[in-house]
C-alpha cells in the first residue's frame, strides 16, 4: 500500500476524503492525518479530525495538530460554507481518540526522512502552510516525498475566494508558493477538475441508501455542504473538492490533466493567490505540476459509494 499523510482542514469534503482513504488499506496506508487552519481555526479543524477518524473506526491513527495561522497573513476561515463548528450537518460524539502532542509539522518531517526514500505520499487538502513549513524546516524533504498530491488552485473556472483566488491557495499563498517551488512532484486538483464532481440529489441519495452509521453521517455532511455552493453555483449539488485527491491515487484514470508550470502571486493585492499556470509552455520555466482537469464523475461517486460500503 502506498503510504500517506492527510493534511486537513475539516471540512466536509475532507471528512469525505478521509474517510475515502480509510475505507481502502489495501491501497493506501495513512500513517498520519494532520490538521492545519483554514476552513475553520486549528481547535476545530483537529478535533473534526479525530472525529472522522473514530466514525471510521480508525482509533489507531495518529492526528496531529499543526500550523494555527498562515505563515504571514492573517487567518481567513469559511463558516459561511462548512458551518460555525466546520463540519455541520451530522451530530458527532467529542471524540476520545487523544490528540498527539507533537506537531504535525514535526511529525511530518520525521515520518518522511524515516522512510525509504521516495515513499511517501503526502495529501494536503487545505492551505498548505503546514508543508510549506515542513519543507523549510527539512531542505532534503522535497526530495525524500513520494508526491504531493494536493487539492488547490484555480484556472478555467475563476476562483471561489476572489474572482482569481481559491481557497486553499488564497489563505495562505506564501505557503502554496514555498511548495509549488519546492521541486516535489506535485499532482494538483483544481476548482477546473472539482467543479465537474458536482454532489447531486441522486448521488447523495445513493450514499444514504447503503443504510450505516458512515454513510448517514456522510449525507448529513453532503447536504449541509452542498447548501451554499449550490445556490452559489446554481446547480444540482457542489463540487466535491478533497476526496478528488484520495480518489486519483486509488483510480487515476477517473481523471485526465497535463504537466505544466504552475506558479503562484503573491505580491499583487488584486489576484494574490492566484495559481498561474502556463499550460501552453510559454515561459520556458520547469514543468512542476500535473495539473487535473477533466474527471469521469460517475466513476467518482461510483468508487466513493463502493468504498463507503466498506466503512
Ligand atoms: C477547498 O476549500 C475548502 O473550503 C474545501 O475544504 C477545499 O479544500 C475548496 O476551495
Ligand atoms: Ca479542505
Amino acid at each position: 500500500a502506498e503510504k500517506i499523510i492527510i493534511d486537513t482542514d475539516p471540512g466536509q469534503d475532507d471528512a469525505v476524503a478521509m474517510l475515502l482513504a480509510l475505507a481502502s488499506p489495501e491501497e493506501l496506508e495513512v500513517l498520519g492525518i494532520t490538521a492545519v487552519a483554514g476552513n475553520a481555526p486549528l481547535p476545530l479543524t483537529e478535533v473534526n479530525a479525530r472525529k472522522i477518524c473514530e466514525l471510521a473506526g480508525r482509533r489507531d491513527v495518529p492526528v496531529f495538530a499543526g500550523c494555527d495561522r498562515p505563515m504571514f497573513r492573517e487567518l481567513h476561515t469559511a463558516p459561511e460554507v462548512h458551518g460555525s463548528t466546520g463540519l455541520d450537518g451530522p451530530v458527532l460524539p467529542e471524540p476520545t481518540l487523544p490528540l498527539q502532542e507533537k506537531h504535525a509539522v514535526d511529525f511530518i518531517v520525521e515520518t518522511v526522512m524515516a522512510h525509504e526514500p521516495g515513499s511517501v505520499t503526502l495529501v494536503p487538502v487545505g492551505p498548505l502552510t503546514n508543508v510549506a513549513r515542513a519543507l523549510m524546516r527539512e531542505p532534503a524533504l522535497a526530495a525524500r516525498l513520494k508526491r504531493i498530491v494536493l487539492m488547490g488552485g484555480a484556472q478555467s473556472e475563476g476562483g471561489n475566494s476572489t474572482p482569481c483566488a481559491e481557497f486553499n491557495i488564497y489563505v495562505d499563498p506564501h505557503a502554496a508558493d514555498v511548495v509549488f517551488r519546492s521541486g516535489a512532484p506535485i499532482v494538483a486538483f483544481p476548482l477546473d477538475v472539482t467543479h465537474k464532481v458536482l454532489t447531486t440529489h441522486a448521488r447523495k441519495e445513493a450514499i444514504r441508501a447503503l443504510g450505516s452509521r458512515v454513510a448517514q453521517a456522510t449525507f448529513e455532511m453532503l447536504d449541509f455542504y452542498n447548501r451554499y455552493d449550490e445556490h452559489k453555483y446554481g446547480t444540482d449539488g457542489g463540487p466535491l473538492h478533497d476526496p478528488c485527491t484520495v480518489a486519483w491515487l486509488l483510480k487515476p484514470e477517473l481523471f485526465r490533466g497535463k504537466l505544466c508550470n504552475v506558479e503562484i502571486e503573491t505580491q499583487s493585492p488584486l489576484t494574490i493567490g492566484q495559481t498561474v499556470v502556463d499550460r501552453w509552455g510559454t515561459t520556458g520555466r520547469p514543468k512542476n505540476a500535473l495539473w487535473i482537469t477533466e474527471a469521469d464523475a460517475d466513476g467518482f461517486f461510483a468508487l466513493l459509494t463502493e468504498r463507503l460500503a466498506r466503512l
